[in-house]
């Protein structure tokens, strides 16, 4: 008997548990090498998913690792796949399924999250290969008249489309509807637009049957724009998202695991912990971190197998790091103890 998907998501965001996402894309992961002068190769990706994926220590603060295609088919150097691995550790292995945000034709600088065609049989094969959960990445931007209903519509319908397969088909679907912080906007208007993206999002899933006490949302934080001149403060960042998800996020959704999206690896910290500082809301409210993660293991790196050992005790010190911050137990002074 396969174990309950309300299982499966509340295992992922177990007390102090959050998820990595290492699903970067092939052209996303080559520009991550690219920033570390290393070049991007099958072995090359595989060698680094492997550093970070075998690190000692990281089940006690990560309960999934999002992988990608060309991921979830590779092994550990001993020959272990990579799902095989993980879930041995405890860690539930899932797997990106979008094929990424396309133009969206008459609406000028605004996406379509594209993947549903072909994607039950698609869905069949992950699981086979040892997937538990999936990811779906939606983009929302904000600009000058944007983003229209149109858009967040249609990629809220999307995400509904895919949530609704993945739970017929034994997966977990992380519901990923991300409000872009490029720009100059400010934390009032990053949480307008985060109000009308998740109310439509869920209303679309709603509407479509899902049940969304088996499902993760993953969703960007109420933030000021990386360019706006007055930046919020993470008290500040804290209130204004809990009252946004207060008012729009279903109770018996069992997590909420937030993007980083641009923040430093410091910030994305210090804003889940003052979160969950504050408490009074009725989700684990956690993290699935893709560079604010990653950043100080890849800076360690380099390509260099002498260096893995370091590489990994910085990812540990990140994920150590954010695991405090998912019980609201974090401090500036913890980010001294690492080399
Ligand atoms: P970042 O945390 O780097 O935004 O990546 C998370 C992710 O999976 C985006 O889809």
């Amino acid at each position: 008997m396969t174990r309950k998907l309300e299982d499966v998501a509340r295992a992922i965001v177990a007390p102090g548990k959050g998820v990595l996402a290492a699903d970067e894309s092939s052209p996303t992961i080559k520009k991550r090498f690219d920033g570390i002068a290393v070049e991007s190769t099958e072995a090359s990706r595989r060698s680094y998913r492997d550093l970070l994926f075998t690190t000692e220590g990281i089940d006690e603060f990560v309960g999934g690792v999002i992988l990608f295609d060309e991921t979830i088919r590779q092994s550990t150097s001993d020959g272990t796949p990579f799902p095989a691995y993980l879930a041995q550790r405890g860690i539930a292995p899932g797997i990106k399924v979008d094929k990424g945000a396309k133009p969206l034709a008459f609406a000028p600088n605004e996406t379509v999250t594209e993947g549903l065609d072909g994607l039950r049989p698609r869905l069949k094969e992950y699981r086979e290969l040892g997937a538990a959960f999936a990811k779906w990445r939606a983009v929302i931007t904000i600009g000058d008249g944007i983003p229209t209903d149109n858009c967040i519509d249609v990629n809220a319908q999307a995400l509904a489309r895919y949530a609704a397969l993945c739970v017929e088909e034994g997966l977990v679907p992380i519901v990923e509807p991300e409000v872009l912080m490029n720009g100059t906007h400010t934390i009032e208007t990053c949480f307008d637009v985060t109000r009308r993206t998740l109310q439509r999002t869920f209303q679309a899933l709603a509407d479509q049957h899902v049940p969304v006490e088996q499902i993760l949302l993953k969703p960007n934080m109420v933030l000021s724009a990386l360019d706006c001149p007055e930046q919020a403060t993470p008290q500040q960042v804290a209130e204004q998202t809990i009252r946004c998800f207060l008012d729009v996020v279903p109770a018996e959704v069992p997590g909420v695991v937030f993007l980083s999206g641009g923040q430093s690896e410091q910030e994305a910290t210090r804003n889940l912990d003052a979160m969950n500082k504050l408490g009074g809301f009725p989700w684990e409210l956690s993290f699935s971190y893709g560079r604010a993660l990653q950043a100080p293991a890849l800076k360690a790196w380099r390509g260099k197998a002498d260096n893995v050992s370091k590489a990994k005790d910085a990812f540990l010190h990140r994920a150590r790091l954010n695991g405090a911050a998912r019980h609201g137990r974090y401090s500036a002074d913890m980010e001294a103890a690492v080399a």
